[in-house]
């Protein structure tokens, strides 16, 4: 299946002669087939034992919005903590674009899992102080924070052109790349690469690298490992927030796949394991239910007590990040921390 791009959103407003500054292109996935793989993914998780459910599906509309809503807790210190970080480095952090040498080609950055790219900002200030042109191409699953944020990055940065990606990592990530003629950079932001078990991020890593030419960077935001009392009320904080955006899941699945768990029967559970590496988060049912599962003809029994794991979040050391770069096929140019070594942001190149 190929991406295709769709017209223009702002083309009724933008002369043949310029470009469109934000164009949507949209991984063309039947709905059916999305529902399709949907519905084959809670099934499996729920034939399990553990039960699990997949994070990736945390974010429709209501789940986008929720997260944007976790980024401003006072206990989810991630965001705000990355976002000092990169206000104080946006400069040296872009500073790469230009080894791509004299070559007049238009930079570009590319981002994996944007959301609403507010962080970002920081990086396209930085590059359009340094180059006059920059292309910004941000990679996400959700269609209404893409749209949001275009809107606003293209209102604010008059030079910054601005193509959208509705697609998952990998498809999206290799076609940009095959486009993007310029030096470039992948920002990986947010701790997002902590949903994923080391291999699979070893895997995620490495694809990644396939697509990057050695004048390219990748800028990887991750979570450091810190006591479990900073830990765990990040995942569990005291107004429900991070409980709603992990029962919105159980809501989507009714919604979407003709379910019918009984959302108040749940609870929301989030666990640090040092030994694994991760904070974990968990459903779990509060009484014996019996769960019917239209799409796919299926009944699940949850007994008292049992929980369906829904995420991990991975917290990282420095021995474990350069585990991980290594086994990629990366080296690292350049790392930056907060005074507190929270967070930490990296800068790779292929090795
Ligand atoms: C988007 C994966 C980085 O793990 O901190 C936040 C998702 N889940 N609160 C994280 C999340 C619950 C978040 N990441």
């Amino acid at each position: 299946m190929s991406a295709k791009p769709c017209s223009a959103t702002s083309s009724s407003t933008v002369s043949r002669s310029q470009w469109p500054r934000i164009v949507r292109l949209v991984e063309p996935q039947e709905n059916k087939t999305h529902l399709a793989a949907f519905a084959r993914t809670v099934q499996s998780g729920l034939s399990c034992q553990p039960k699990s459910l997949p994070w990736a599906f945390f974010y429709d509309e209501e789940g986008s919005r929720l997260f944007e809503a976790i980024c401003e807790l006072p206990e989810y210190y991630l965001t705000r903590t990355e976002d000092g970080i990169l206000r104080r480095h946006a400069d040296e952090m872009v500073a790469g674009l230009a080894a791509g040498g004299d070559t007049g080609l238009e930079p570009t950055i590319i981002e994996l899992g944007s959301g609403s790219a507010v962080k970002t900002q920081r990086l396209l200030a930085a590059g359009l102080r340094q180059h006059d042109r920059l292309h910004y191409v941000p990679i996400d699953v959700s269609p209404s924070a893409l749209e949001d944020s275009a809107q606003r990055l293209t209102r604010r940065f008059a030079e910054l052109k601005v193509t959208g990606y509705v697609a998952d990592y990998r498809r999206g990530l290799e076609r940009i790349m095959a486009r993007a003629k310029g030096p470039r950079l992948i920002v990986f932001l947010g701790s997002s690469l902590g949903n994923y078990e080391m291999d699979a991020a070893v895997e995620l890593l490495t694809m990644i690298g396939q697509t990057m030419r050695p004048d390219d960077r990748l800028l990887l935001g991750t979570d450091m490992a810190k006591e479990r009392s900073l830990l765990e009320p990040a995942y569990d904080d005291s107004r429900g927030v991070t409980a709603a955006f992990n029962l919105n899941l159980l809501r989507r699945i009714n919604r979407e796949l003709g379910a019918d768990f009984a959302i108040e029967a749940f609870e929301h559970r989030a666990v640090y394991h040092p030994d694994r590496g991760r904070v974990e988060m968990h459903l779990l049912s509060t009484r014996d239910q019996i769960v019917h599962f239209a799409a796919a003809g299926m009944t699940v029994r949850l007994a008292e007590g049992e929980m369906i794991h829904t995420e991990n979040s991975h917290k990282y050391t420095p021995e474990t990040l350069s585990y991980l770069r290594s086994r990629a096929g990366f080296v690292e140019e350049a790392a930056w921390t907060d005074e507190r070594g929270w967070f930490r942001l990296q800068h790779w190149r292929l090795s």
